[in-house]
């Protein structure tokens, strides 16, 4: 076999977020085929980094009171961890805030300019006149331009679900300050996409792009490549671009150009050469592991990029679809939305990266985890056929036998059969058909037990006739164990360390066909528990959590609610054991009178430093505005607030809080954690209106 180069890569995760189960499923997929490449004997190279730059990170750190240096180092710390424990085995991990990135973004960027593909033209867009900076689309809500609906997003209606652009919404709000953003021009710096067209349609037309990929390639060449605006203005977090001064690289110019600094960076650590896998007429492979939204900027801009600045382009981007939990996209409230750190402190990691593999195909189809599904397969696939082999035969070999294998194979034919899947078996690692590789291993594990079962070593073992025999199966046992363990390694990799340590051997491609005669195996460990459903639950349970709220002021609006509504008679009865909260004594219409109830408008609303609970909120009430810290982060993410209408409780006493004064309430129906629901007034009413 020649030895082939390839350099791997998946997309690089935000620095501003928690590594989650959804990302996971393409670094599992990613990682399974890096090692299957490297066991197969090549020289093989996964590469990944944390992407850094952007507007997002730029606000998320100012909300955290950090600069944004400090959030992604910490950021970085985190993903590390959380793939370290997931068995990702990259050779690099790096950020796309170094100085490889920057001279990499600015050499790409020179030799682009040089070519002629960048061009400069002036753009009117919404400016947060407060903040004072440019809003990119999603920093922008307002009002429906097609239905009228309130509160809808920058680029499209939830309610009609039109598209539209940011400067056609009524009554825009800056999601970031609450001012109303203007219309303000500015120079902005164009890739000139079109320019490659030719190009990029030969590249998709050679054949190793995923059909479903190639498709979409093909509609979107027949609507017609646009420039691509690459720059934006300060503030922002990211390279100034060279000769530029105020102006940034957009991040996803610089993200794909850190998979070249995260390799760069391993080169010069490791004396790999980079132009042999990077320059125009290199032999190596590279593949870019992506997620079914990022497909554009991986098959367009991305190969146009390389192209014009003189690079070799990608062999292939190999895009998946996307992880649901139980059928529906993940969800915080449902605790669906698993965090990778959640997962790792409930349950094996192995059992996931067995889970995925079982599922994936090399298609762009979505990928349900299914928490039943999930025990239930790693259960009786791993655990029940696999793992069952070698436990079934192991203790016999080491009490009986002097933990020696025996020194002739009971059933070569069968053990033949075996080794022979395992070219089959590799074509389908290599195409990326986990899923087929994974039945067809779990075919071979039924095989096994078939055969132990009919001989029944617990039988033979008793009578002492039939030692020779005993001693024969049970070794059987344990080559048709090896041979299917190493075919699992790749997804498996810390069971098979462990395996390894069992069999006395290492499992490789080159030694797997051999079987071990008359070999001293070491002592059988329990390789794998079956899935405790109690800790499943408890995940869910600490991703609900995750979001939970203080009870207290949340618990009071919730009550101040229920007893000034006056259709408190719907909330009804009495007892607790309905769940619902007992009424409060009767009251006469003076003591209600006393409550001044306010429509408000929320203008900002921030993560509280160091409070797990707390949403600081500014309320306009059309003639003032007031501070109120409300406990209502375990439901509502502090960005979707902005902008809308709610009703807050005016002439309460200012509380004295931990991190500043509270000047009101606002009021909210709900238990607590996921279940809080915040008033909002009829179309119509605007801050500062009474509630009577
Ligand atoms: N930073 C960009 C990628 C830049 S690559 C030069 C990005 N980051 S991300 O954190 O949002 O996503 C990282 C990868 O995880 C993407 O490939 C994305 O498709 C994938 N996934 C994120 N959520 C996912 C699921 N729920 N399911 C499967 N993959 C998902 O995009
Ligand atoms: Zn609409």
């Amino acid at each position: 076999m020649t030895q082939r180069k390839i350099l791997i890569t998946s997309a690089l995760p935000y620095a501003n977020g928690p590594i989650h189960l959804g990302h996971l499923l393409e670094y599992i997929q990613t990682d399974i085929w890096s090692r299957f490449q490297k066991s197969r004997g090549h020289q093989c190279y996964y590469v990944c980094a944390d992407d850094a730059h952007g507007t997002p990170i730029m606000l998320k750190a100012q909300q955290l009171g950090l600069t944004p240096e400090q959030m992604i180092a910490q950021t970085s710390v985190e993903h590390q961890a959380d793939f370290k424990e997931f068995l990702i085995g990259f050779d690099n991990y790096h950020s796309t805030h170094s100085d490889e990135n920057r001279a990499f973004a600015s050499e790409i960027y020179q030799k682009l300019d040089a070519g002629g593909y960048i061009k400069r033209k002036t753009i009117s867009q919404l400016f947060d006149p407060e903040k004072q900076m440019f809003l990119p689309d999603r920093f922008v809500k307002g009002d429906c331009p097609k239905c009228g609906a309130l509160d809808q997003n920058g680029d499209s209606c939830d309610s009609c679900g039109a598209t539209y652009s940011p400067t056609e919404l009524k009554n825009p709000r800056s999601v970031v300050s609450g001012a109303t953003p203007v219309l303000k021009d500015s120079e902005h710096y164009f890739f000139d996409l079109p320019a490659f067209e030719q190009m990029l349609q030969d590249w998709t037309r050679g054949g190793s792009l995923q059909s479903e990929m190639a498709n979409k390639l093909q509609e979107w060449f027949k609507e017609g490549l646009q420039q691509w605006d690459i720059s934006r203005d300060a503030p922002y977090f990211g390279f100034e671009i060279p000769g530029a001064p105020g102006k940034f690289f957009y991040v996803w110019l610089d993200a794909p150009i850190g998979y070249l600094a995260s390799f760069k960076n391993l080169c010069d650590k490791t004396g790999i050469n980079f132009d042999d896998f990077w320059k125009l007429d290199s032999d190596a492979e590279v593949y870019h592991f992506i997620g079914k939204d990022i497909i554009y900027f991986h098959s367009l801009f991305w190969p146009a990029m390389l192209d014009g600045a003189g690079y070799r382009k990608p062999s292939s981007v190999f895009a998946h679809g996307f992880v649901t939990v139980n059928g529906a996209k993940m969800s915080k409230s449902r605790g669906t939305f698993i965090k990778a750190r959640t997962y790792l402190d409930n349950l094996n990691p192995e059992y996931l990266r067995y889970y995925f593999a079982s599922k994936l195909t090399s298609g762009i189809v979505d990928l349900d985890l299914n928490l039943e599904d999930f025990s239930q397969k790693v259960n009786a696939d791993l655990v029940g056929k696999v793992v069952n082999i070698a436990s079934r035969c192991a203790s016999f070999i080491s009490k009986k036998f002097d933990s020696t294998l025996s020194a002739d194979i009971a059933e070569p034919e069968l053990l033949a059969e075996f080794v022979a899947q395992g070219e089959s078996i590799a074509a389908s690692f290599e195409q990326r058909e986990f899923a087929r590789a994974i039945r067809d291993i779990m075919a071979l594990a039924d095989k096994a037990n078939q055969y132990i079962d009919a001989k029944a070593p617990w039988v033979l073992a008793k009578d002492e006739t039939k030692q020779v025999e005993t001693h024969q199966v049970c070794s059987m046992g344990i080559h048709l164990f090896r041979v299917l363990m190493h075919y699992l390694k790749p997804v498996l990799p810390a069971m098979a360390i462990e395996v390894e340590a069992f069999l006395n051997s290492e499992l490789r491609w080159d030694n797997y066909q051999t079987a071990l005669i008359a070999h001293r195996i070491n002592v059988f460990k329990p390789l794998m528990q079956r899935v405790d459903p109690v800790k499943v639950q408890a995940m869910v349970d600490a991703s609900k959590e995750n979001l939970q709220a203080s009870a207290e002021p949340v618990k009071v609006a919730a009550k101040t609610t229920a007893k000034s509504a006056s259709n408190a008679a719907v909330v009804a009865t009495e007892s607790t054991a309905t769940g619902f909260e007992p009424l409060a004594p009767t009251i006469n219409f003076d003591d209600f009178a006393k409550l001044d109830l306010r429509v408000a408008r929320i203008v900002s609303a921030e993560h509280v430093e160091g409070a797990d609970k707390l949403v600081k909120l500014q309320l306009d009430l059309g003639f003032e505005t007031r501070q109120v810290f409300a406990g209502i982060k375990s439901a509502y993410e502090p960005a979707d607030l902005v902008g809308r209408l709610t009703v807050m409780v005016a002439n309460l006493a200012p509380r004295k809080m931990r991190f500043g004064m509270s000047e009101g309430m606002v009021m909210a129906a709900g238990p607590g954690g996921a279940d809080i629901f915040l008033l909002t007034p009829d179309d119509g009413a605007t801050p500062g209106m009474q509630v009577k």
